[in-house]
C-alpha cells in the first residue's frame, strides 16, 4: 500500500454513546394542584376567572398505578408538591387525613427505592393564607414556617431532597406584577417585596428542616432562563438582562442557604428596555428565530449549558427539578429529551455538578390559566376516563435513565455542539 494514502477516521464523536456519572437520579416532577384533583380550599380553586382543575388527573386516588408507571419506565427519583391547604384547611388546624394520605404517597415511593423530591409550596395557597395578605404579608415567613414545622415532624422520614418554594421568581412576577394568577395584581414593587418575602420564608424553613435532620438536603427550585438582549446594539436592553440574571441567580443563591440548587429550565428569552417601572423596565419579546414548542416557548437547548456554567459559581450539586415540552402528538419530546441531556452532560464534562434530571412531567396535566391546553406528560392522559397512555418518548427516555447513557444516536449536531467544536 503506498505510504502517503491518509485513512479518514470514522466520525466516532458523534456515534459515542453518552454515558452519566454513577448514581445520577433520573425521573419526573408533578405538583399537587396540576394532578391531584379535588382541592378546593386554595387561592385558585375559588377564582372564578381562572378555568378549574376539577378532578384533574385523579392523582389523589391513583398515585399507586402512576408511580407504578414511573418505576416501570426506570425512574429512580420523583419530584411531587404537598397540598398546603389539605394539610392546613384552617390557620393551625392540621388535618390529620390529608397528612396520612402523604404518608402513604412517600412511604409507597421510598419502600420502592424511589428517591423523593418534595415541594412544600408550588404557587398555590390555602385561602386563609391568601386572605390573610398572602407572600405580600411580613408574616408571611413565619406562617409557612409553622407549615414546615409540621411536615418536618410527621413527614420528615421520606423526604430525600426537600424544595422549599417552586419558583418564587416566577409566582412573584406573574402573580403580583403581571396579574395573571391570584391574587391578580399589578405592582412591580410589590413583586418584589414577594420575592424577597418568599427568599425569607425559604430560610427560615432551611432551618427548621434541618434543626429537626441535620443531613438534609434543602433547595429551591428556581427558574432560570437563558436571558440575551433583543439588541445587542442597546445598552438599556444589555442592562435589562444583566439585571434580570442577578436577580434570579446572583441575588436569589447570594441571599439564600441552600445545600442544592434546583433548576427549572424551559426556554431562552429576548429582552428589550421598555420605560416602564411597573414592568421593571423590560419586555419580553418572543422569538421568531429558534423553534417554537406548541406552548409558543423557544427550543433552546444550549441555553440549559449556558445557564449551568453560570450556575456552577455558586459551587452547589444542581439538580434540573423542571425541563419539558409541550407536545402533544409526542413528535418532539424524545429529541427536546436527548439535546437538553446532551447540554447537561456537556456542562458536566467542564466540571458542573449536575447529579440528577427531573422531566416536566410525568403526567398530562392542568397547566395553570391555560387548563388542559397543553400536554406536557411522559404519560398522556384521557381526561374524561382517566385512562394513562405511555407516549413513545416516555420510552426513549426510559432506555435512557435504565442505561444511565444516551443511545449512540446518529443525530444532527446541535447548535451549542457546533459551536464548541
Ligand atoms: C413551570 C411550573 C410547572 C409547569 C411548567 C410547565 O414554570 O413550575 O408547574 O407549569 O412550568
Amino acid at each position: 500500500m503506498p505510504r502517503n494514502i491518509k485513512i479518514k477516521k470514522p466520525r466516532r464523536q458523534r456515534r459515542r454513546t453518552i454515558r452519566f456519572p454513577k448514581d445520577f437520579l433520573w425521573g419526573a416532577a408533578t405538583s399537587a394542584y396540576q394532578v391531584e384533583g379535588g382541592i378546593t380550599k386554595n387561592d385558585w380553586a375559588v377564582a372564578e376567572r381562572l378555568p378549574p382543575a376539577g378532578a384533574a388527573c385523579d392523582h389523589y386516588h391513583r398515585y399507586e398505578q402512576d408511580f407504578l408507571l414511573a418505576k416501570k419506565l426506570n425512574h429512580n427519583a420523583h419530584r411531587l408538591s404537598l397540598e398546603w391547604s389539605r394539610i392546613e384547611p384552617a390557620e393551625d388546624q392540621w388535618d390529620e387525613e390529608a397528612l396520612e394520605h402523604y404518608y402513604h404517597v412517600l412511604e409507597f415511593l421510598k419502600n420502592r427505592g424511589v428517591t423523593t423530591f418534595v415541594t412544600l409550596h408550588h404557587f398555590t395557597n390555602p385561602l386563609w393564607f391568601a386572605r390573610a395578605g398572602g407572600w405580600a404579608s411580613p408574616k408571611a415567613a413565619e406562617r409557612f414556617g409553622s407549615y414546615v414545622s409540621k411536615v418536618a415532624q410527621t413527614l420528615g422520614q421520606f423526604i430525600d431532597f426537600w424544595v422549599t418554594i417552586n419558583e418564587p421568581n416566577v409566582y412573584a412576577a406573574v402573580s403580583f406584577m403581571e396579574g395573571r394568577w391570584p391574587p391578580f395584581e399589578k405592582s412591580a414593587f410589590k413583586a418584589l417585596r414577594v420575592f424577597h418575602n418568599m427568599l425569607k420564608a425559604h430560610n427560615q424553613a432551611y432551618e427548621i428542616i434541618h434543626a429537626y435532620y441535620p443531613q438534609a438536603r434543602v433547595g429551591l427550585a428556581q427558574n432560570i432562563t437563558f436571558n440575551e438582549p433583543a439588541s445587542k446594539k442597546s445598552f438599556f436592553a444589555r442592562l435589562a438582562v444583566k439585571f434580570l440574571d442577578w436577580l434570579d441567580e446572583t441575588y436569589t443563591y447570594r441571599h439564600t442557604r441552600n445545600d442544592f440548587i434546583g433548576l427549572n429550565y424551559y426556554f431562552h428569552n429576548r429582552l428589550k428596555f421598555i420605560f416602564d417601572p411597573n414592568h421593571l423596565f423590560m419586555k419580553i419579546v418572543n422569538s421568531s428565530q429558534g423553534r417554537l414548542s406548541e406552548r409558543g416557548w423557544e427550543i433552546y437547548p444550549q441555553g440549559l449549558y449556558e445557564v449551568l456554567r453560570d450556575l456552577a459559581k455558586f459551587q452547589k450539586p444542581i439538580y434540573i427539578t423542571e425541563n419539558g415540552i409541550a407536545d402533544a402528538q409526542d413528535k418532539l419530546r424524545g429529541k427536546f429529551i436527548i439535546d437538553h441531556l446532551r447540554a447537561i452532560h456537556r456542562a458536566i464534562q467542564k466540571g458542573v455538578l449536575v447529579r440528577g434530571y427531573l422531566h416536566w412531567s410525568l403526567l398530562d396535566n392542568y397547566e395553570w390559566e391555560d387548563g388542559y391546553k397543553w400536554k406536557f406528560g411522559l404519560v398522556a392522559v384521557d381526561f374524561k376516563t382517566q385512562r394513562r397512555h405511555i407516549r413513545g418518548s416516555a420510552e426513549l427516555y426510559a432506555r435512557i435513565c435504565k442505561t444511565n447513557a444516551l443511545p449512540p444516536l446518529n443525530l444532527p449536531l446541535t447548535k451549542g455542539e457546533k459551536k464548541s467544536r
